[in-house]
């Protein structure tokens, strides 16, 4: 964690950073169904910590870290009696590795005094949206102009868009869970079984596999819902003859996977899903053709769609296939599905991005759509999650699955 503050500092020069936590949901106010308590990624990128209702000052100067603080709850046993334990000043200095851990009671005024003082602190750097309840005098500081407020998220984003290994580690574990749940839902798929059940066996093996949510509302969309990019619903009954598009992602340490597959329900694919299976896997391998150092994600693009143009004529019904696909082919990933950093950077090694051709042909009920995540290397690419996407070894797989399941 220090080395990426002293690379926050790096990026930054001079400023006071103010970098808050997320805050505890309310059981009466929020929707805390929605999720449990999850930290926000930039402070839990800077602090390892889980701590909610804190704050990390970070006094950059020269581009190096001058001083850190970091501010959290003291230890209330009341409330840990329905929370649990939360970490002491010690543990948390022991985890971020920052030596000054004090009250969050005294975080407005240190916060206050840093900003006020003349330190030849050129810029002052906060987040757009300051959130903590703790920050009422800093915002009046702020936003009555006597400080210059600095949006910190494009540099947090530079250094999160290259991941170290630490990162490629938790992305490789979230993909490998992925890849199991995809195996089992295509092992359990038949005709006559709702979405939301495919969705639980997925959601079961994220879990048992050790995830600690999802990435993202799982989409399990059979039928015409294949068709709908971001069906989240999972109450169909699913048919003979139907595709089903599995866009799903494990959450493992705060790293999400990004994964889709398209397999038919009933085990085999009929000669009509065949051929918009073959041309979205064209496209695909076209794409991760294209994922190299120096190329961008336009590059990568622009592949897939000169492969569906070549190759998709008379296909895709009275449009083009081009038409048919409405969506980007890759975004970022990593703490968040679509992760942040620039779009229109030259390819690195570290990067982390998905490769999601598909075709949607609402007239037919036919969408198919298959994602894989790809570390960008030195030479080229390696992928990251490999559950099958071979249309003969999906019914294979099937088959056999069909076959065991009748014993
Ligand atoms: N997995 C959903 C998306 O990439 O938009
Ligand atoms: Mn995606």
């Amino acid at each position: 964690m220090a080395g990426r503050r002293a690379r926050l500092a790096e990026e930054v020069g001079d400023g006071v950073l103010l970098v808050p936590s997320a805050t505890t949901k309310s059981i009466e106010g929020d929707y805390p169904q929605d999720s449990d308590f999850r930290q926000d990624n930039n402070f839990l990128y800077l602090t390892g910590l889980e701590v909610p209702d804190s704050w990390l000052v970070l006094i950059a100067a020269g581009g190096q870290v001058r001083a850190e603080i970091l501010f959290i709850p003291e230890r209330e046993p009341a409330e840990e009696m329905w929370t649990g334990p939360k970490p002491s000043f010690q543990e948390a200095s022991k985890l971020s590795g920052i030596v000054d851990v004090r009250a969050i009671s005294d975080f407005e005024e240190t916060a206050v005094e840093s900003l006020k003082q003349d330190t030849g602190v050129k810029a002052i750097y906060a987040p757009l949206n300051p959130h903590s309840r703790h920050d009422p005098h800093i915002q009046t500081l702020l936003f009555e102009g006597q400080a210059e407020v600095l949006d910190l998220e494009p540099a947090f984003a530079r250094l999160r868009q290259v991941k170290d290994d630490f990162e490629i580690e938790m992305l490789r574990r979230a993909i490998e869970i992925t890849d199991g749940a995809h195996l089992a839902a295509l092992r359990t798929a038949r005709p006559g079984m709702y979405e939301y059940e495919l969705e639980a066996v997925i959601e079961y093996n994220f879990r048992r596999g050790g995830a600690e949510r999802v990435g993202f509302p799982s989409i399990v969309g059979a039928g015409p819902n294949s068709v709908v990019l971001h069906y989240d619903k999972s109450r169909r009954r699913m048919e003979e003859g139907d595709l089903v598009v599995m866009d799903i992602g494990a959450e493992y340490s705060y790293y999400s996977a990004d994964v889709t597959r398209t397999i038919p329900v009933s085990g085999a694919f009929s000669a009509r899903q065949r051929e918009i299976y073959d041309l979205v896997l064209g496209a695909h391998e076209a794409a991760l053709a294209a994922v190299k150092p120096g190329n961008t994600l336009m590059d990568v693009e622009r592949a897939a769609r000169v492969y569906l143009q070549e190759h998709g004529a008379g296909k895709c019904g009275a449009k083009s296939c081009n038409d048919q696909f409405p969506h980007g082919v890759s975004h970022w990933l990593g703490m968040d599905v679509h992760d942040v950093g620039d779009y229109s950077v030259k390819l690195q090694p570290g990067m982390v991005l998905t490769v999601e051709p598909g075709i949607y042909l609402a007239d037919e009920g036919i969408g198919v759509r298959v994602e894989d995540d790809v570390l960008v290397t030195e030479t080229g690419y390696e992928l990251l999650s490999n559950a099958p996407r071979d249309p003969d070894e999906i019914e294979a797989l099937m088959a056999e699955a069909a076959t065991v399941s009748r014993r």
